[in-house]
């Protein structure tokens, strides 16, 4: 059971004395009768709750998808450099839903774009970044010169990209070069792994003698890149993607 107020400020209704204010202007009902009390206990997961007649659903756990642009840090809180959070806050600094604790599902460097799942529900990230799971992750990548296909042949099996570190099977394929990601282009390609490792990428194509001209993450697990979200835009994940993540249900997910 939680208080009222708490239930509708948490589901980005308004700051509590918006509120105070729309409960005593009698635009709050529960169970289908008007209540004026912010201290009303409600259950969360059956109470009724609407606000001016539209049904507000408590949600346990929130779910962003972003497309990250180049220049932010994959971070919750850093003192050095602007976060996507900060971002994210800063585009909607209304919206109650980001006010919680967030972090971005896994990292990307600084300079990379393209799909990042932020949300507040550790048990997910857990799952979709546990190297046991071997979650596919899909990158854009331009580099600086194509790869012969004896170099796509080693990355498929496997490079050694660091003392000990030998990265796990992966797909590639040529991809058609996207206009104005990066001026030094020579060829790009569709790159799959299952890790996560760091600067992978970079580092997988730096052992074939190629540079990462410009990079892009394009799917994650069942998530694809929203191609009408243009670099900074970010929404809430869906129903059906939420459902291909095994999660969603009544009362436990907010999504769009
Ligand atoms: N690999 C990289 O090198 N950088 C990223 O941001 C993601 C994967």
């Amino acid at each position: 059971m939680i208080r009222l107020d708490r239930y509708l400020c948490e589901m980005g209704e308004g700051t509590r004395s918006e509120i105070k204010e729309m409960l005593r202007k009698g635009r709050i009902s529960v169970d289908g009768l008007t209540e004026k009390n912010p201290a009303r206990k409600v259950e969360e997961n059956s109470a009724q709750v609407s606000v001016d007649g539209r049904r507000i659903r408590y949600a346990k756990n929130v779910y962003f998808l972003l497309n990250k642009p180049a220049g932010l840090l994959s971070a919750s809180r850093d003192g050095k450099g602007q976060t996507v959070i900060d971002w994210m806050r800063d585009r909607e600094p209304e919206n109650a839903l980001l006010k919680r604790e967030l972090f971005p599902t896994g990292r990307l460097d600084k300079d990379t774009e393209g799909l990042l799942l932020v949300t507040d529900d550790g048990a997910l990230a857990h799952r979709l970044l546990s190297p046991s799971r071997h979650v596919e992750k899909t990158y854009y990548v331009e580099l600086d010169g194509k790869l012969t296909e004896e170099a796509c042949r080693r990355l498929c099996e496997g490079v050694q990209i660091g003392e000990g570190e030998k990265t796990g099977p992966a797909r590639i394929r040529e991809a058609e070069a996207v206009e104005g990601c990066a001026e030094d282009s020579k060829a790009a390609y569709f790159l799959t792994i299952t890790e996560g490792k760091y600067h992978q990428v970079k580092r997988m194509m730096q052992t074939q003698g190629r540079n990462v001209t410009y990079l892009r993450r394009v799917a994650m697990g069942p998530l694809v890149l929203d191609e009408r979200l243009s670099p900074g835009q970010f929404r809430p994940l869906t129903k059906n993607e939420l459902s291909a993540l095994g999660i969603g249900g009544r009362g436990k997910t907010v999504s769009g």
